[in-house]
C-alpha cells in the first residue's frame, strides 16, 4: 500500500530537482486537479510558480470568487483574467456542442498564451494531467469514434515553447484529494465535484446567452446548496442543472406560464467512465424542485435525469 506521505516528499523533491531555479506557469481552473497540483509545486518551489486563472463566464454562481478566496488562503501567486464578454462573444448564436467545445478550447488557449507571455523565462507549464485523462485519451487514439472532444481547459497551447511538467499523472481522483488534504487545500476544493472545461455552455443547451446561464446558475445553486444541506454532496461524483430550450406550460396563480424546462443531473462513478444516475430521497428532489420553481423566474417545469452512462454520457451534451 502507497503511503501517500512519502509520495508527497519524493514527488517535491523530484519536482525541486527537475525544475532547478527555473520558474512555472500553471493554469487554475478552480478544479481538484489544478489546485492540487499547484499547491504540491508551491510547496517545492514557492514563488517560482506563477498560477493564471481564466474566468470564461461560463462557471458557476460565485464561483470565481469563491475560488480566487481558497487561492489566497493557500498562499498561491494568482494572476486572474476576466475574459467572461470574449467568451459570450464568440459564442453568440452557437448551438453544436462540439463547436461550443472547440470555440471555448481555442479562445481559452488564445488568453492563456496572452497572459503567460507576460510571465518573462518561465520554462515550464504545469498540468493536472492523472492517470484516468492518460488513459483516456489512449483509447480515443485507437477508437475511431471520439465521443466528445474533452476540450480540458488549462490544456497544453501546442505551440508554446514550454516543457510540461505533469505530477500527478500517475494517480487516480481519490488519490489526489488525499494528497489535497495533506496538503491543507481548502475543503472545498478538494471535495468539490469536476467541472468541465467548457462549463456551463455545454449545460445550457441549444445557443448561450446572458440572460439563459444566469437562470442556469441560479437554479443550479438551490440544487447544490440543498444536496449540501441534505448531506449528500460527498456521496455523489457530480451534479448539476441542465436548463432546456424546451417551453413547456405551467400554471402560477390563476395565470397560464409558458417557460423553460430544467433537467436534474446527479450521478455516482468512480471515474467518470462509466457512471449510474444517484438515487436521491424523494424528499430533496420535491424540495429542490418546489425551491427552483418558486425562486427561479423563466422556469416552471424540473425533471429528473435516470439515465446511466452508458448509454447516456455524463453531460447532456
Ligand atoms: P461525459 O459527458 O463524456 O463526461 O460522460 C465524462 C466526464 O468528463 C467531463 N467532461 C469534460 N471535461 N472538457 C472537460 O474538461 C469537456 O469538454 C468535457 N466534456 C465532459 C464531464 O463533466 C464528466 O466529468
Amino acid at each position: 500500500d502507497w503511503d501517500l506521505g512519502d509520495w508527497v516528499e519524493s514527488s517535491v523533491a523530484s519536482i525541486r530537482s527537475k525544475v532547478g531555479d527555473d520558474r512555472v506557469i500553471c493554469g487554475l481552473s478552480g478544479g481538484v486537479d489544478s489546485s492540487v497540483a499547484a499547491a504540491l509545486v508551491s510547496k517545492a518551489i514557492g514563488d517560482r510558480l506563477q498560477c493564471i486563472f481564466v474566468d470564461t463566464g461560463m462557471l458557476r454562481d460565485r464561483e470565481a470568487e469563491e475560488v480566487l478566496e481558497s487561492y489566497e488562503a493557500m498562499d498561491l501567486n494568482v494572476v486572474h483574467v476576466d475574459a467572461s464578454e470574449r467568451f459570450l462573444t464568440a459564442l453568440e448564436g452557437v448551438t453544436d456542442p462540439e463547436r461550443k467545445r472547440k470555440i471555448i478550447g481555442e479562445l481559452f488557449v488564445r488568453v492563456f498564451e496572452a497572459e503567460s507571455a507576460k510571465i518573462s523565462d518561465a520554462k515550464w507549464l504545469l498540468q493536472g494531467t492523472l492517470y484516468p485523462d492518460v488513459i483516456e485519451s489512449g483509447h480515443q487514439g485507437k477508437n475511431a469514434a471520439v465521443i466528445k472532444s474533452h476540450h480540458n481547459v488549462g490544456g497544453l497551447p501546442e505551440d508554446m515553447d514550454l516543457k510540461v511538467l505533469e505530477p500527478l499523472r500517475d494517480l487516480f481522483k481519490d488519490e489526489v484529494r488525499a494528497i489535497g488534504r495533506i496538503l491543507d487545500v481548502p475543503q472545498d476544493i478538494v471535495n468539490r465535484h469536476p467541472f468541465p472545461g467548457p462549463g456551463l455552455a455545454v449545460r445550457c443547451l441549444g445557443d448561450i446567452t446572458k440572460e439563459k446561464l444566469d437562470v442556469l446558475r441560479k437554479a443550479d445553486r438551490i440544487y447544490i446548496d440543498e444536496i449540501k444541506r441534505a448531506g449528500l454532496y460527498d456521496s455523489i461524483w457530480q451534479a448539476f442543472a441542465v436548463l432546456l430550450p424546451v417551453y413547456t406550460v405551467g400554471v402560477m396563480g390563476d395565470d397560464r406560464t409558458y417557460a423553460r424546462v430544467l433537467a436534474l443531473r446527479a450521478i455516482t462513478s468512480s471515474d467518470g467512465m462509466t457512471a449510474e444516475w444517484f438515487r436521491f430521497p424523494m424528499e430533496v428532489l420535491d424540495r429542490v424542485s418546489t425551491r427552483i420553481c418558486n425562486e427561479v423566474s423563466g422556469v416552471n417545469r424540473v425533471v429528473y435525469d435516470v439515465t446511466s452512462k452508458p448509454p447516456a454520457t455524463i453531460e447532456w451534451e
